[in-house]
């Protein structure tokens, strides 16, 4: 019987800010004590994660002397090793400090543009010298409430040459790191750059090194812009695009719930763990959740805990989906599998084509199967089957 015990070969991560969340929101203060780093990551390391990722500030207190940071970096690294925890990920708070108020990399202030850049350089060294491979960028104050305070062409360029500049120095270290922009439609600001999976992939084709960026995609955000997370991550897959994910659960366009992973849009879920496990993503399953502000710390390890159990509950589920041979034979009457045969046949002519012979008739009256094989679906996540 499986017990949906996670080992270090699921890979699965966390951001120290998840856990580490003290339940600080818009109306009121925490009811969580601050978490030490090194303490996260061996309780993290014990569920049975991989891999712990972190802002700059999560790990530095924003400000520290530079013994206050050496300290802090010494904790983590022996809990590192003691634990065999990896750092798959890092990334930059340019979001907290009241210097990005009106952004970052693309606020109307040079000097913030400035500083934001400096504060991501000094934590990209960090990030390389910890083995980390993607950097992640969430633009969470890259954006406006008034569009009559934002020139937004010229916010894209300052958002393109930040990128280029940050692509050129990783190339000179020689790092062996590629960049992962994360789209999300708003919250904090009104209305941020880069909504969503697809503006973020237009954008990237702008770039002077498209190859060295890619996505973060995060499940809540898609679902915030009222997208299907599972079509977003696909078409992330098909680009090439999808370098990292982060897993939590939202329940539609509403403010940023950041669920623990598979509460929320739970069929949205299981979809989209059918995707990931068949589509050619072999990156961390990464959790971008926030533990209830309900809770105290053991709920904080069990929703953690849960993340990763429901991620392996549904992965189950989706082999099962896909080795039930009822499902094999409702895939091939909805001629889902005719979708990966080239419209035009090999050798033909768009001259062939059309002077093809067509029953529009009987073709109109064929039902497309999808009921039922979507109630295959269900029954399979319901757990009938
Ligand atoms: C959010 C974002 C953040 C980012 C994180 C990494 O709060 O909406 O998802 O959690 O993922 O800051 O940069
Ligand atoms: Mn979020
Ligand atoms: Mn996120």
């Amino acid at each position: 019987m499986n017990d949906y015990r996670p080992t270090k070969a699921d890979r699965f991560s966390f951001g120290l800010w998840t856990v580490g969340w003290q339940g600080v929101d818009p109306f009121g203060v925490a009811t969580r004590e601050p978490m030490d780093p090194a303490y996260a990551v061996d309780k993290l390391a014990e569920l049975g994660a991989y891999g712990v990722t972190f802002h700059d500030d999560d790990l530095i207190p924003f400000g520290a002397d530079d013994t206050l940071r050496a300290n802090r970096i010494t904790s983590f690294r022996k809990a590192l090793d003691n634990t065999g925890l990896v750092v798959p990920m890092a990334t930059t708070n340019l979001f907290a400090h009241p210097v990005f108020k009106e952004g970052a990399l693309t606020a109307n202030d040079r000097d913030v543009r400035r500083f934001a850049l400096r504060k991501i350089l000094r934590n990209l060294d960090l990030a390389a010298e910890l083995g980390a491979t993607t950097y992640v960028l969430w633009g969470g104050r890259e954006g406006s409430e008034s569009a009559a305070a934002k020139d937004v062409a010229a916010a894209l360029d300052r958002y393109k040459e930040a990128l280029d500049l940050l692509c050129a120095y990783v190339r000179e270290q020689g790092y062996d790191i590629r960049f992962a922009l994360e789209p999300k439609p708003n919250e904090p600001r009104g209305d941020i750059f880069l909504p969503t999976i697809g503006h973020a992939i237009a954008f990237i084709n702008e770039l002077d090194e498209p190859d060295r960026v890619g996505l973060n995609p995060e499940v809540g955000h898609e679902q915030m812009a009222g997208m299907s997370v599972v079509h977003g991550y696909a078409q992330a897959l098909w680009h090439g695009k999808l370098f990292h994910i982060d897993l939590n659960g939202q329940n539609g366009p509403r403010y940023d719930q950041d669920f623990r992973f598979g509460n929320g849009d739970v069929k949205s879920a299981f979809l989209l763990v059918d995707l990931l496990e068949r589509g050619g993503y072999d990156g961390p399953r990464h959790f971008d959740f926030k533990p209830a502000r309900t809770e105290g710390e053991d709920g904080v390890w069990s929703s953690a805990r849960a993340c990763m159990r429901n991620y392996l509950i549904l992965a189950e589920k989706a082999r099962a989906f896909r080795a039930d041979p009822e499902v094999t034979e409702a895939l091939a009457a909805a001629r889902v599998d005719q979708l990966a045969v080239p419209t035009l046949g090999e050798g033909e002519s768009l001259a062939d084509l059309r002077a093809e012979e067509f029953d529009l008739a009987e073709a109109s009256a064929r039902g497309a199967g999808v009921e039922h094989l979507d109630q295959l679906a269900l029954e399979h996540l319901y757990g009938i089957r």
